[in-house]
């Protein structure tokens, strides 16, 4: 299965290609916005890629790459980097809308989006520095669920790199990482995000907040279904 990893460039991105890579049967392609990074994810990661920049695509020309890559789902973890108010509006908001039509439009069903935790709660980002990052993220989530995609809303908590436990707290618990901001590593989100590429039970249509804790990958995923 073709997997379309919109911002594979990102810190995020990068370790999903690099891992989805690895797996039977799944081919990781790398949507990318400069022909430097497209020559980098084709000559020496080894996988295909497409040059796309979702803000200066249509929606029609996003479609297409999806066609012309036989895409059957889609990773959105593309990101403005949270201060450009302008490109937080033209990647995290108009371009995440842009490629959910691009789904809809080139027939893809299979979207997953990196969103941020607790983006439906406007009290808990309102006084913050994040708060037009976060109305973006809020409102892309709000589109992919107005969409008869079969989505998952992936919300991590702040991202982290080189502290990887493989594990995550359970959702009950969630509350009592409050404090700790519901830090989450990089590569322990990479893991979901390629687990539930694969196995999508339980994910469906649904949101789910991430971060790490005492349960292993696997059993959290468990506790989606059962
Ligand atoms: N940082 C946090 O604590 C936190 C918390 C929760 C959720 N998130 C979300 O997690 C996701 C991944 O985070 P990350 O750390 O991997 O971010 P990152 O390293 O900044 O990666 C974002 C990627 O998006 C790409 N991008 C930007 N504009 C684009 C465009 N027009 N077309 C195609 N790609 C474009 C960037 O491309 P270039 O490489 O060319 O710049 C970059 O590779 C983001 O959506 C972020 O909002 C972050």
């Amino acid at each position: 299965m073709k997997v379309a990893v919109i911002g594979a460039n990102g810190k995020v991105g990068r370790l999903v290609c690099d891992k989805l890579k690895k797996v039977e049967d799944y081919d990781p392609v790398a949507f990318v916005r400069s022909e430097e990074q497209s020559k980098y994810f084709k000559e020496d990661v080894g996988i295909d890629a497409s040059l796309t920049s979702i803000e200066e695509s249509t929606v029609a020309q996003i479609a297409q790459a999806f066609k012309d890559h036989d895409i059957e789902a889609v990773v959105f973890s593309a990101g403005a980097g949270g201060k450009d108010i302008e490109r937080i509006f033209t990647v995290d908001l108009d371009g995440c809308c842009k490629v959910v039509d691009a789904c809809e439009e080139a027939g893809v069903s299979r979207f997953i989006e990196v969103s941020a935790i607790n983006a439906e709660e406007r009290t808990f980002w309102y006084h913050t520095a994040l708060r037009n990052y976060y109305i973006a993220k809020k409102s892309a989530d709000h589109y992919i669920r107005g969409t008869n995609l079969e989505y998952t809303i992936l919300q991590p908590g702040m991202l982290v790199t080189g502290k990887e436990t493989g594990k995550l707290v359970t959702l009950d618990l969630l509350e009592t990482k409050k404090d700790s901001f519901y830090a989450i590593d990089r590569d322990d989100l990479a893991e979901v995000i390629v687990k539930i590429v694969q196995h999508s039970k339980g994910t469906i249509r649904r949101t789910i907040p991430l971060a790490n804790g005492g349960l292993d990958i696997d059993d959290f995923l468990k506790t989606l279904y059962e």
